[in-house]
């Protein structure tokens, strides 16, 4: 079965995702997968990527070995071609495993040109990965559905006197400090802070800006910070939940990727079976609600009360070292390579 790997991409999340492929390579079974890896530029041109066959961890830049070009996806019916550095892949794929974090890569965009190019791929389909993106729509579906969110209001970056933007003021008085400020499209925590005061909320607020127009300002939960993965389409399951605790004063990108003693990752979460039940229902309900397909990891707060806050949903979540989801399904029996084959089946299915 010959699989493409996407990896890199045009989002803040492009060492990440780069990082996360490398561990997707090493683990997927080489007798039974022929890999070609399919590397995107942060300016968005693709090439064939020789790298990882040579045992390095590739820098997908311009001019890169295999050479560089755009995907192109031409005509319709049976004779759309989705060409990648002037090699035309179809026939040459069966399957594409989008490694790919962020917006332009997990937001529906990679999977809407796959579609066109009736390529079968790896996750969520062209909705469920828009909405898994939108952590404003993501949260609107789940409050649609029952699902418990954080309370959250939302900023734009064009904000007019007709729809203006709440001040600092109001948002302080409605969530309380601290709270966070978000890009409403991104992942790995770029561009989050946390905010203390007026001051704090000003940088935030540009900071964050500069990754999206749209953003979130969410309340600040306290409780345990926790982790479930999710596998299947029809009929998904959950694994066992994993806990995250954070060294940093939340779970940053710094925390997560720069810092080796950042967090401390609980695998499986000591909690009591009725717990672990609960937060399986609630993840499984999330992946159904927000339209996911294949994979997923949802993360979420356990407050000191039981209750079960949904922060997020990941439709293509890390497979770095420290990255949650392979170690999940690691600690629940399925073991790194079974997982990438379990989702390629998914894929084909
Ligand atoms: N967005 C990162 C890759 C994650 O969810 O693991
Ligand atoms: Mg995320």
């Amino acid at each position: 079965i010959k699989v493409g790997i996407l990896f890199g991409g045009k989002s803040a999340e492009h060492e990440v995702s780069i990082q996360s492929a490398k561990n997707v390579y090493d683990a997927i079974d080489k007798n039974k997968y022929q890999v070609t890896m399919i590397g995107i530029s942060k300016r968005g041109q693709w090439f064939l990527d020789h790298y990882f066959e040579k045992g390095c961890v590739p820098a997908p830049v311009e001019n890169a070995d295999g050479g560089e070009n755009l995907a192109l996806v031409l005509g319709t019916g049976e004779n759309q071609l989705l060409e990648v550095a002037g090699k035309n892949l179809i026939g040459a794929l069966d399957v594409v495993f989008p490694v790919l974090h962020g917006p332009f890569g997990e937001d529906g965009t990679v999977q809407g040109l796959l579609k066109q190019a009736n390529i079968p791929f790896v996750g969520a389909d062209v909705l469920g990965s828009a909405v898994g993106m939108d952590k404003d729509v993501m949260k609107r579906l789940l409050r649609d559905s029952d699902l418990p969110i954080a309370p959250y209001v939302l900023l734009h970056k064009y904000a007019d006197a007709e729809m203006p933007n709440p001040t600092y003021q109001e948002i302080a008085a409605y969530l309380c400090v601290p709270f966070f400020v978000k890009p409403a499209n991104l992942g790995s925590s770029v561009g989050i802070s946390k905010v203390q005061d007026e001051g704090e909320f000003d940088q935030a607020v540009a900071e964050a800006f500069q990754y999206d127009h749209k953003l979130i300002v969410e309340k600040n939960i306290v409780g345990r910070e926790m982790e479930i993965s999710i596998l299947g389409n029809e009929n998904p399951m959950a694994s066992l939940p994993g806990e995250i605790i954070s060294q940093h004063s939340f779970y940053s990108y710094e925390a997560k990727y720069l810092d080796e003693h950042g967090a401390i990752l609980k695998i499986p979460a000591s909690l009591p079976d009725h717990l672990v039940a609960k937060i399986q229902q609630t993840a499984l309900k999330t992946f159904k609600a927000l339209c996911c397909e294949g994979m997923a990891r949802v993360d979420f707060f356990l407050t000191e009360k039981d209750e079960i806050i949904i922060n997020e949903i990941n439709t293509i979540p890390g497979f770095t070292k420290i990255s949650m989801y392979p170690k999940l399904w690691d600690a629940s029996g399925i073991s790194y390579t079974e997982l990438i084959d379990r989702l390629i089946q998914l894929a084909l299915a």
